[in-house]
Formats: C-alpha cells, sequence, structure tokens
C-alpha cells in the first residue's frame, strides 16, 4: 500500500497534509526517513513512525465495550458523546463499525469492527442469532409469557411489525432476563410496552454464545481473541 493511503486511511489528515509531513522528513519506514509519499509500505509487516512515535496499525481490529449509559451509536452527534469517542486513540483512528446499536440509554456488550464480513455474519437476520438482555422494568412482572408470543409493535419506521417470539430466561421482581433474535429499533422496550411494562433499564449481555466481559468498566473496550470471535457466529 501507498504510505500517503496508509497514513490518510489512519487519519493523519488529508493527502496534502500528509504529503507535507512526508516531504518535511517527518515520517520514517522501518527507522529511515522517506521523502517520496508513493513509497509502498506491507502495512502488517513494515515499522511507520511519525515524529518518531509508532503509528500503531491492525489490519483487522475488533472490539469488546461495555458501553455506558448517555452514549450513541453512531459516528458523530452533536447533542450526546458517541461511543467512538470512549476509545482510546489507536482505535479511533481504524475504521470501526458497529454490530448491533444499542439505544443511549441501554449498557452492556457492543461490538466494534473493521470487518465487514464479520457486521454482516452478526447483523444479518439471515443469522438470526440471540441476543440476551438484562432488562428492569418500572413495575414488578409476574409473567412474561406474552413475548413468547409477542403482539405486533412499530418497527421503528413507522410500520407494524411483528416480532419473533422472545425467550424468556428468568423473571425475578422487576428484573428479567430475556433473548431476543431481532434488533429493530427500540424493540425490547416496545416489546415489553406491548405488554403494558415500562423498561428502565436495559443492559445487553451476549450476543450468541459471547457473553460480556464483566471487568470492562462502563465505556471500556478490549480486544476479542479469535476464540471470541468464533463465538459470536459459529453455532
Ligand atoms: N431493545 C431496545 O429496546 N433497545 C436496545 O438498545 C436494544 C434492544
Amino acid at each position: 500500500m501507498r504510505l500517503d493511503k496508509f497514513l490518510s486511511n489512519l487519519k493523519y489528515g488529508t493527502r496534502k497534509d500528509i504529503e507535507k509531513l512526508i516531504r518535511a522528513g517527518y515520517v520514517e519506514v522501518n527507522g529511515e526517513v522517506v521523502r517520496k509519499k508513493q513509497t509502498t509500505i506491507d502495512p502488517s509487516a513494515d515499522v511507520v513512525a511519525i515524529g518518531g512515535e509508532e503509528v500503531l496499525y491492525f489490519p483487522s481490529l475488533t472490539l469488546m465495550m461495555n458501553k455506558r449509559e448517555g452514549t450513541v451509536c453512531t459516528h458523530s452527534d452533536t447533542r450526546h458523546p458517541t461511543v467512538f469517542e470512549d476509545l482510546d486513540e489507536v482505535y479511533q483512528r481504524h475504521d470501526l463499525h458497529i454490530a448491533g446499536r444499542l439505544d443511549k440509554d441501554a449498557t452492556g456488550l457492543l461490538i466494534l469492527s473493521t470487518d465487514g464480513q464479520l457486521i454482516h455474519r452478526i447483523t444479518s437476520p439471515r443469522s438470526n442469532l440471540y441476543k440476551t438482555y438484562h432488562v428492569k422494568t418500572k413495575e414488578p412482572v409476574e409473567s412474561l409469557d406474552g413475548l413468547e408470543a409477542p403482539p405486533p409493535i412499530e418497527d421503528g419506521k413507522g410500520r407494524r411489525y411483528q416480532p419473533a417470539p422472545a425467550q424468556i430466561v428468568d423473571i425475578e421482581g422487576r428484573e428479567a432476563t430475556v433473548r431476543i433474535r431481532e434488533g429493530k429499533f427500540h424493540q425490547l422496550k416496545r416489546m415489553f410496552a406491548s405488554l403494558g411494562h415500562e423498561v428502565v433499564a436495559l443492559k445487553r449481555i451476549a450476543i450468541h454464545r459471547l457473553e460480556l466481559d464483566e471487568t470492562l468498566s462502563p465505556g471500556q473496550v478490549r480486544r476479542l481473541s479469535e476464540d471470541e470471535k468464533d463465538k459470536l457466529i459459529k453455532k
């Protein structure tokens, strides 16, 4: 890959800015100053540095976040902090996308990845993966049997939508653990509301076989191992 493209992919500025940096002798490849923007590098083998500081690059990057309350799952928002703002700079420089958004007030397991295929496999309706949530309701809940044959809800685009049955894992007082396969806008809140229950807190604790690492504090991330990625997509 061309050095200037590599650096612009990592958001070090426009191609013009980067050309200036290179020409001025700030950029080194494997310890040698290079002055040509066309220099080709192998991003997974060569060490690039700017002003003596190594440029960290992950050819493929997948992160698990314990999303905190109050952040939004978009790249930019004028009113609220985004989940991307909770990432260290090195991760922010990568082209990360979210595999299954959470509402602003929801917390828990969020997957961010540069791997489009992985994201597609997690979010595609064809994959039909279960997502597990801890739900707190305003009032105690006796039964959630209605979620197993749920009434239609709004799909977030103004249309009536028939949700697939949820699985009820556990109910205790105002807390329940449930699994759903789909991910329409406000889906669980709407499914609970259709049975007359108001959701006051929502935390995703698993996607398919991958559980949230509870040692992550709110807003913290860590990279996923290959085994953990398999837990997201393999049976
Ligand atoms: N269901 C919701 O209502 N909100 C979420 O963030 C996830 C599932």
